[in-house]
């Protein structure tokens, strides 16, 4: 009622109002109810996960690089826009948990220079596997081949090399099988592993042996 008098107005505002309470009720009612029900049938189950979170703290389970060899990272002589790579890396993943066994049901790798995706590990990465209380576990992830790279890359690679230290970023892709008796938490995360290393050189590739974890993105 956009072009109504006053009073109108008023009378129609009311009316709105009203209507509007009532709905709102309505609503507020059925969402309660809703609620109320999502919670009863929820709640043994948000108990167990968040239990089972608490007991895991997934959050807190980081892999690490404990030490990287990049063999080469160079852009073709010919054309300029391929970027050779050679990188191996020792990723560890330690189960700390001092009862609590954890399946690997998926571990995935892949290799970034400046945001460009140089490539996945060379071999499939060993999964699914256990891993037991208290220990660690060491992959050997390897990454070799040629991409394409726009000139932007090229010109930060030049620019790193020239500066005397190239970052390389490894990306781990983990899913991750926590089971407490009956009850099964699956969790999926994602960490970038910073690297950096000295300029490699063709007859001596560079280490990287500081040793780093793994952050979740
Ligand atoms: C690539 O390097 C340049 C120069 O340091 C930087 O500004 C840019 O953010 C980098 N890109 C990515 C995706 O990391
Ligand atoms: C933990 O690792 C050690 C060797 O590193 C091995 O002997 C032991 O069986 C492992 N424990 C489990 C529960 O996998």
């Amino acid at each position: 009622m956009a072009t109504g008098s006053g009073d109108d107005d008023g009378g129609q505002q009311q009316i709105n109002s009203l209507a509007l309470g009532s709905c709102l009720f309505g609503c507020f009612k059925g969402l309660f109810e809703c609620a109320w029900q999502c919670v009863q049938f929820w709640t043994p189950l948000t108990v167990i996960v968040i239990l089972l979170w608490l007991i895991y703290r997934p959050d807190r389970f980081r892999p690490r690089v404990d030490s990287a060899v990049l063999a080469a990272l160079q852009l073709d002589a010919t054309d300029g826009q391929q970027l050779r790579y050679d990188l191996a890396v020792d990723l560890s993943f330690r189960n700390s948990h001092s009862r609590l066994t954890i399946r690997y049901l998926d571990v995935g790798a892949t290799a970034f220079y400046n945001g460009t995706k140089l490539g996945p590990a060379d071999d499939a990465l060993p999964a699914p596997f256990r891993q037991g209380p208290k220990n660690t576990t060491v992959l050997h992830p390897a990454f070799r081949g040629a991409v394409a790279v726009d000139s932007g890359v090229a010109a930060e690679l030049e620019r790193e090399l020239a500066s005397g230290t190239v970052h390389v970023r490894v990306s781990v892709a983990l899913t991750l099988m926590y089971k407490v008796w009956l009850a099964k938490e699956v969790v999926f995360y994602k960490y970038d592993c910073w690297l950096w290393f000295p300029p490699p050189a063709n007859d001596t590739p560079a280490v990287f042996d500081a040793g780093t974890q793994c952050w979740a993105t």
